[in-house]
């Protein structure tokens, strides 16, 4: 409850003034203080665990650069490919923009896998973070369908083309299919009306994004982070305060991201896209590869393993709604793939297939790219409908650490360094503690 204490952490009582009146109306600063400053969060979270804040750091940053390219954009078939020109040549520092919106789509999608990677890795999905999880896969599918609209806009080749192919996708439905198609359209070909409309949801979406943002930390701060044991947090002795310990260590992961991501936009700006979109659509000349951005890639080399057109969009859009039902199809009492052997080879098989994907994706759909991608998406559904089930049941896994203090304790005497008990006054770890020679205790 605002402005009240419990368990160990300590009411919030504001020394401002202006705080303390505001506060005692609308409790905001309660809330930071709980929720960002004194949360409890296990302490031996590892790197893994700062891509959420770098993903909350993309979002904020595609939103601001997308509204500023919107600003000098139009969402007209006679007009946006030269618009797009226009802002890279005579919008004052409208090149780093686009850049930084460009690349930056790259980079949420890199930090985006790292993250449900790390999730699928240390069993975050299991119980109690079902919703959490779930609403992380929307957040995915929110991501890909905006970024999917968002690359139409330039009205490149590419552009045209991939939208072409994306919803015409639709008509394999049986039935009702060819009318969605023309429906998505607003009219018989991607056209002005389909790039308008593109357009509109690609300005919607990052909102609604942030939306289902919220109630993803939310869900979060219910049930509190997971952490590379998969041990669930059992006391004070298991937790640091947020702040300093975690804004320290995301705000520095924060800095690194970007300078991986300057280098890309300084250096190789283009290196991640494809060169046909620097050229006009033209609905009358067809590129001799579409391939879509390469985080789609994989995807997309799941539709084309399938020979039937149906068969393709349902095994695609499966391979996202399975994401959905994890929490449910892995059988395991253990949350950390640490301790369970099995699930580790063939959590990084998936890893490997994942990639292997990737790559098949940007190959011609024919000899024996489709069988090799029949093989991977095979593996693909095999690991959460079959190895997720199965492995829970089969495997032994190695034996738990007690606690996470305890597993961090255990961890540091191996490596070399004692951890004196803090004492009153001592303010913690000792200088002369951290570096002396094993001692035993
Ligand atoms: C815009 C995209 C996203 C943002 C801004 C975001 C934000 C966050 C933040 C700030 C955290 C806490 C810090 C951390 O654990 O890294 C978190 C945790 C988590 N996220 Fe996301 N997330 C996003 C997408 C996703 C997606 C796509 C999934 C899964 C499909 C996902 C699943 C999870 C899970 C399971 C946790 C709890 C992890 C744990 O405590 O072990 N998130 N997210």
């Amino acid at each position: 409850m605002a402005g009240h204490g419990h368990g160990d952490t300590p009411a919030f009582e504001p020394k401002n003034k202006v705080v303390k009146w505001f506060d005692s109306r609308l409790p905001i600063f309660s809330l930071m203080n709980e929720q960002a400053i004194v949360f409890p969060t296990p302490k031996n979270l590892n790197y893994m665990w700062t891509f959420g804040a770098i993903l909350t750091f993309m979002l904020v940053t595609m939103i601001v650069s997308g509204i500023t390219l919107a600003m000098h954009y139009a969402a007209n078939t006679e007009l946006a490919f030269d618009r797009v020109e226009d802002i890279m040549r005579n919008v004052n520092f409208g090149w780093l923009l686009r850049y930084i919106h460009a690349v930056g789509a790259s980079m949420f999608f890199f930090a985006v896998y790292m993250h449900i990677a790390r999730g699928l890795y240390y069993g975050s999905y299991k119980a109690p973070r079902e919703v959490l999880w779930m609403l992380g896969v929307i957040i995915l599918i929110l991501m890909m369908a905006t970024a999917f609209m968002g690359y139409v806009l330039p009205w490149g080749q590419m552009s045209g083309w991939g939208a072409t192919v994306i919803t015409n996708l639709f008509s394999a439905i049986p039935l009702v299919g060819p009318s969605i198609t023309q429906w998505l359209w607003g009219g018989f070909a991607v056209d002005n009306a389909t790039l308008n409309r593109f357009f509109a949801l690609h300005y919607l979406l990052p909102f609604v994004i942030a939306g289902v943002v919220v109630l993803h930390i939310w869900a979060l701060h219910v049930t509190g982070n997971n952490n590379p044991t998969g041990v669930s947090v059992k006391s004070s002795k298991d937790t640091v305060p947020f702040s300093p310990y975690l804004t320290i260590k995301d705000g520095f992961a924060i800095v690194v991201f970007m300078l991986l991501y300057a280098w890309f936009v300084f250096y190789v700006p283009n290196y991640l896209g494809h060169p046909d979109n620097y050229i006009q659509f033209n609905p009358l000349v067809t590129p001799a590869h579409i391939v879509p951005e390469w985080y789609l890639l994989p995807f997309y080399a799941m539709l084309r393993a399938i020979p039937d057109k149906l068969g393709g969009v349902m095994v695609m859009f499966g391979s996202l709604l399975i994401l959905l039902v994890i929490p449910w199809l892995d059988t395991s009492r253990v949350r950390s793939a640490r301790y369970r052997p099995m699930f580790k080879i063939a959590f990084w098989l998936f890893v490997v297939t994942c990639i292997a994907l990737g790559w098949l994706g940007s190959q011609p759909a024919e000899g024996i790219y489709v069988i090799l991608a029949r093989f991977f998406t095979f593996y693909y559904f095999a690991f959460f409908l079959i190895l997720m089930p199965v492995l829970g049941i089969i495997e032994t896994p190695k034996p738990l650490p007690t606690s996470i203090a305890d597993d961090v304790l255990a961890k540091s005497k191996k490596k070399g360094h004692t951890q004196p008990e803090p004492t009153a006054g001592s303010g913690g770890v000792s200088p002369e503690g951290a570096t002396a020679a094993p001692k035993k205790d």
